[in-house]
């Protein structure tokens, strides 16, 4: 039997409360919750003035993905390592089916990846870059194999991008088997145009990347796939979203009496697209925060955060893509469109989701912790052994100290790439101690074990009856 752990005193955060108490962890298990004494030689840790939260569920990752003629900066280790460190106990990473590929072909490479090399629990969805009659008769042994959820791209031409037929048929074959299919929406064909159409006129800097992917093809993208949904009432959601217009879409759609459960990304909530400069200004700086969608407009910010606090958004990933300034993001130098798509964010969810939501009264704690990890629980069918503190779940825990202030450098991050997009951001929060099923993985802010004991997480189907 592993020693019993006490966690005593904190503010234990449920979805709809918070209690003082304390957390007794054993075998890897929450025992017990409430009123607790230790007892003899039992271990004990103060948690007087923090916050007991569920460990993070990170439901949006690429490490080590390959992708435009790179990979991606953060690999399993150093990627979850990064995760540990600000809180996330668990990640689903999207494992890629590319062009040919089988999906059992597709998931054995990310195995590979990830298998003996990841310091918090992993799980992965399925992206698919294609649909045909090999993928649709793979997809039931997939889902058998703990692999609920696919996403599919409606942007990105000639390399992921799917269209409706795709779209209806793979759905048809997800809701026929109970998973869910996670949508990338925006305009694919229409960022094809205007791409060759700003490049054809010497527009080359990053400022152009969001000159070609307007809100409005993010808006469109989700009014097509709604259309499509209206004909099959099938488990899907929206990943990453970014723009006002788009929750618009998402609600119309909703109000139609389909049911969307939506994503969200801290980069959507904080930074706004002044990050791009101006049209007259060549600053490569602003590479540093090409990714797709492109940041937007300080009203879409707004718009997202009062639907996370409404319920009108369920959960926050953070779309962890890394490419180093140097040497990745270069390769794009002299031509925006050549520029890697995508930013690291894996470490910050939460505490930026702290400071910037639960510190400025945007949402309350029990509302952070189901965005960040009750809900994704469910909806990725893994509830309730994570996303909640309740006795008989994994001892998944974070304590959080609400009173902590510091500024974000990327020097002093665990995530392997050479700069931030949140660099000089003053926080208000930071994690304190972090248990991966009841040991210790994190004590007063620092990795205090080098394990790569994270498990493989098969999962179940998803309930998509969550707000
Ligand atoms: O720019 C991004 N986000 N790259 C990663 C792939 C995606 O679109 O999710
Ligand atoms: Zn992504």
């Amino acid at each position: 039997m592993e020693e019993s752990l006490l966690l005593k005193d904190g503010f234990i955060v449920l979805p709809g409360e918070t209690l003082r108490g304390s957390l007794r962890l054993r075998d890897g298990k929450i025992s017990q919750t409430g009123d607790l004494t230790p007892e003899p030689d039992e271990r004990v840790i103060n948690c007087e003035g923090l916050y007991l939260l569920p460990g993070g569920i990170e439901t949006h990752t690429h490490l080590q993905l390959e992708s435009m003629g790179t990979v991606t900066a953060d690999d399993f280790e150093s990627g979850t390592r990064a995760a540990l460190a600000g809180g996330t106990t668990t990640v689903i990473d999207f494992a890629t089916q590319f062009h040919g590929e089988s999906m059992a072909e597709g998931l054995s490479r990310w195995h590979e990846k990830a298998d003996g090399r990841c310091a918090i629990d992993y799980g992965f969805h399925m992206a698919l870059t294609e649909w045909n009659s090999r993928l649709k008769e793979e997809m039931a042994s997939v889902v058998e194999g703990g692999v609920s959820s696919f996403k599919m791209y409606m942007a990105y031409k000639d390399n992921m991008m799917v269209q409706e037929d795709e779209i209806y048929e793979a759905l048809e074959e997800s809701q026929r088997l109970g998973a869910t299919i996670g949508f990338h929406c925006e305009n694919g064909l229409l960022i094809d145009v205007l791409v060759r159409r700003e490049r054809a006129r010497g527009h080359l800097t990053p400022y152009y990347h969001q000159v070609t992917r307007p809100p409005e093809l993010e808006e469109e993208a989700i009014v097509r796939l709604e259309a499509v949904n209206h004909l099959l009432h099938a488990n899907h959601h929206i990943v990453h979203l970014s723009t006002a217009r788009g929750l618009g879409a998402v609600n119309r759609a909703r109000e139609r009496g389909i049911s969307v459960i939506v994503e969200t990304c801290p980069q959507y909530l904080l930074l706004d697209a002044s990050r791009y400069g101006t049209a007259d200004r060549d600053d490569f700086e602003a590479a540093k925060f090409i990714m797709s969608p492109p940041l937007r407009e300080r009203r879409d910010q707004e718009a997202l955060w009062r639907g996370l606090a409404s319920g009108d958004i369920q959960f926050v990933g953070t779309d962890h893509c890394s490419f180093n300034f140097k040497g990745q993001k270069e390769m794009g130098r002299s031509d925006f469109s050549k520029i890697p798509n995508g930013a690291p964010g894996i470490e910050l969810r939460l505490q930026l989701l702290y400071a910037y939501g639960v510190a400025t009264g945007r949402m309350d704690i029990n509302r952070l912790s189901v965005v960040t990890a009750t809900n994704a629980a469910k909806y990725f069918g893994l509830y309730p052994d994570k996303g909640v503190l309740l006795p008989g779940s994994d001892a998944d825990i974070v304590a959080l100290d609400p009173q902590l202030e510091w500024t974000v450098r990327a020097e002093d991050l665990q995530e392997n790439c050479d700069y931030t997009p949140y660099e000089g951001m003053p926080v208000k929060g930071r994690v304190r101690h972090v248990f991966l099923r009841g040991r210790q993985k994190v004590a007063f802010g620092r990795i205090v074990s080098d394990d790569l004991d994270g498990r493989y997480l098969p999962r179940r189907l998803p309930d998509p009856v969550i707000q």
